[in-house]
């Protein structure tokens, strides 16, 4: 890597985050509800979920801005929060940076005194202080504007100053509470590559919140999926997306079709599945991966992703005659490189994606089938 550098940590723990069964309660709120996490020295880490889901709270316990109910927290192996113990440590004390959705720069002080005021409140002698944020705003690309005060910078340069102010005196630990939310559509795409680049080179390990699932799975070396306070799957991206744990994973990242059906039994690897299609409608036998733990006669939904499912003019013969539903073109809509289609199939509509220059129209008859391999059964 060229550019400027920070001094690396040596201690390989130095930058871990290990959260151990913590609860957070607001009155009878479970804002965080027994949630455990490791986070390794230089990963990046993305807290995922809807509104509400306990993002924010779990980030802020981590910095000390919250106190908990129960369990503890340690930062490079050292215990900065915990309830049995009655450790806490504060937010200063925990060396920690911290970039949140409002970029808070301050509107009154030079691009270059808005980076240099944490080394300053820190104390660090004036040649360190110069040393330290002159490499900071070169590694964020500011170093041409340093003189200039913040309210004369666009929405992409403060949140620069933001991450800069962030990382300036070397901390172990960045926290991001949704950083790009204010920017628009094309500046945060570009900011998500600049902040994974810029986390790369420094080293620090990070602990990014986001409800924007591209987000995640583009900057994430895990992400953890949360729904009311509990965590529903911590993966890769790849894994969040491929092997979803439940139908609440599935349906929060990417399109997933849904299909009720009950599990009647299992040949290797796969599941035999039969989906009621609707009332009047014969039931379908399908064979897919997943739906491990679950017995016979228990309720599992398969789960499509729009990519994997093929159609057909007539049904196909061979092997995957089994995994084939008979339905009803609905419409289509041209997304450039592809169709996006809907197909009634019994009483769901299913998302399809073809290729573009194939034709169907709406009323049309197709057939969708799959490969066993390509289905996933999930408990809800
Ligand atoms: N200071 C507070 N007092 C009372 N309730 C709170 C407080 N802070 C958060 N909550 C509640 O705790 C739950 C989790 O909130 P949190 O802010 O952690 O969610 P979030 O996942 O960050 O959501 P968002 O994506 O909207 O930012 C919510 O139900 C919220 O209303
Ligand atoms: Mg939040």
């Amino acid at each position: 890597m060229t550019g400027p550098q920070i001094e690396s940590k040596t201690d390989p723990r130095s930058g871990t985050v290990e959260v151990d069964h913590l609860f957070k309660y607001f009155g009878t709120e479970k804002a965080v509800n027994d949630v455990s996490l490791s986070v390794a020295q230089g990963e990046f880490v993305t807290l995922l979920g809807p509104s509400g889901c306990g993002k924010t709270t779990t980030l802020r316990c981590v910095a000390g801005l919250e106190r908990l109910n129960a369990g503890e927290i340690r930062i490079g192996g050292e215990i900065v929060a915990s309830i049995e113990r009655d450790i806490y440590l504060t937010p200063e004390d925990r060396n920690i940076g911290m970039v949140f959705q409002s970029y808070a720069v301050w509107p009154h002080m030079t691009v270059f005194d808005n980076v240099a005021y944490g080394l300053r409140v820190r104390q660090a002698p004036a040649a360190e202080i110069k040393r330290k944020t002159d490499r900071v705003l070169e590694l964020v690309g500011l170093d041409q504007l340093a003189d200039r005060f913040a309210t004369k910078l666009s929405g992409g340069q403060r949140q620069r100053v933001a991450l800069a102010r962030a990382i300036v005196y070397e901390p172990k630990v960045v926290l991001f509470d949704e950083p790009l939310s204010n920017l628009d559509a094309k500046l945060r795409e570009q900011m998500r590559i600049e902040i994974v680049r810029l986390q790369r080179e420094v080293g620090i390990t990070s602990i990014f919140v986001t409800h924007d699932q591209s987000e995640a799975l583009v900057m994430s070396d895990r992400i953890v999926v949360m729904d009311k306070g509990v965590i529903q799957q911590i993966g890769d991206p790849k894994t969040i997306y491929a092997h979803p744990a439940n139908v609440f994973v599935a349906k929060f990242i990417g399109v997933a079709n849904l299909m009720e059906g009950v599990l009647l039994g299992r040949s290797g690897a796969l599941c035999d599945v039969e989906i009621s299609l609707g009332e009047g409608l014969a039931p379908l036998r399908i064979q897919s991966l997943g739906g491990e733990g679950a017995v016979a006669g228990q309720t599992l939904h398969l789960c499509l992703r729009p990519e994997d499912i093929l159609v057909n003019l007539q049904r196909p013969d061979g092997q995957s005659q089994g995994n084939t539903f008979e339905g009803k073109v609905i419409d289509t809509v041209y997304l450039g490189n592809f169709l996006e289609c809907r197909v009634q199939v019994g009483r769901y509509e299913v998302c399809i994606q073809i290729d573009h220059y194939e034709q169907l129209v709406a009323g049309q008859s197709v057939f969708l089938s799959f490969r066993p391999e390509h289905g996933l059964c999930l408990t809800e």
